[in-house]
């Protein structure tokens, strides 16, 4: 069976930097991976080769076997590719509702529903993520984790193939870090959705998330593995965790 995205020797310098240094990478449909590494190791250069922010020097960005390396963020939306950003930024005046139906909107169902039927699809996903009771609110008035929580509600109304998660944990305390991997784990197994997360160093998470690790360590491909192997390779140990995970024998 075909990708769902498979990037090619993928390289991308700034200047005289590499940031991303020949990469390769196979994302299957549904599949739950969370990319991890030390800073500055080119987690979230990758992620934008990935939703098109940049574009590569070298190398290939292929989704659903077509060639999308060159093509602008905005047209990578209604092929399937949903983004949650590190600091959301909601219309602030309008409802949680208005805004999550916006991803309807100008996601792969963008052109084929009208208002109402993307205020529908907000509804179901607004439950899914829990803020029923907020729907109405103005979005700005909502806590840092609401807001979260809202933007992934957004992404979801794109009904993407592939949602890319930029930090979607940064700065929770542990029992929201908690509530969330077990929202990342029901998308993933009710929509059939694959997710690709960076989660910096909350092993907690990529341990409760993700079946598989990409570690990045200076712009290359430390490991790809499944998450109990990655946590117990010897070099993954060495330039990420520093020691061995708790449990392990390794
Ligand atoms: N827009 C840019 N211009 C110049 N250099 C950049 C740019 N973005 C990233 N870099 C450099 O590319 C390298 C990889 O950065 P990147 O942000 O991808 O790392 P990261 O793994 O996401 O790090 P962190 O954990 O700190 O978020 C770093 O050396 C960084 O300084
Ligand atoms: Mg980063």
């Amino acid at each position: 069976m075909a990708s769902l995205l498979r990037l090619e020797n993928i390289t991308k310098k700034f200047g005289g930097l590499i940031a991303v240094n020949n990469v390769s990478l196979e994302i299957q449909q549904g599949e739950a991976i969370a990319i991890v590494g030390p800073n500055g190791s080119g987690k979230t250069t990758l992620y934008n080769v990935i939703s098109g922010v940049y574009f590569p020097e070298e190398g290939k960005v292929i989704f659903e076997g077509k060639d999308i390396t060159h093509l602008p963020p905005y047209k990578r939306a209604p092929l399937g590719i949903g983004r949650t950003f590190q600091i959301p930024r909601p219309f602030s005046s309008a409802s949680v509702r208005e805004n999550v139906a916006v991803g309807a909107m100008f996601g792969t169902l963008s052109g084929k529903v009208s208002v109402d039927e993307s205020l529908q699809i907000a509804d179901r996903y607004i439950d899914l993520v829990g803020l029923q009771a907020h729907k109405d609110k103005e979005a700005g008035a909502l806590t840092p984790v609401e807001k979260k929580l809202m933007e992934i509600a957004r992404a979801l109304a794109m009904k993407p193939k592939l949602l890319l998660m930029d930090e979607a944990l940064a700065g929770m305390h542990p029992k929201d870090i908690d509530e969330m991997v077990a929202l990342l784990k029901k998308i993933k197994e009710e929509e059939g959705i694959a997710i690709v997360s960076m989660v910096e160093h909350i092993m907690r998470a990529v341990v409760g998330f993700a079946e598989r690790v990409v570690v990045m360590h200076q712009g290359a491909k430390l490991c790809d593995e499944p998450t109990e192997q990655a946590l117990r390779d010897p070099k993954v140990v060495e330039v990420y965790l520093g020691h061995p995970p708790e449990g392990s024998d390794a």
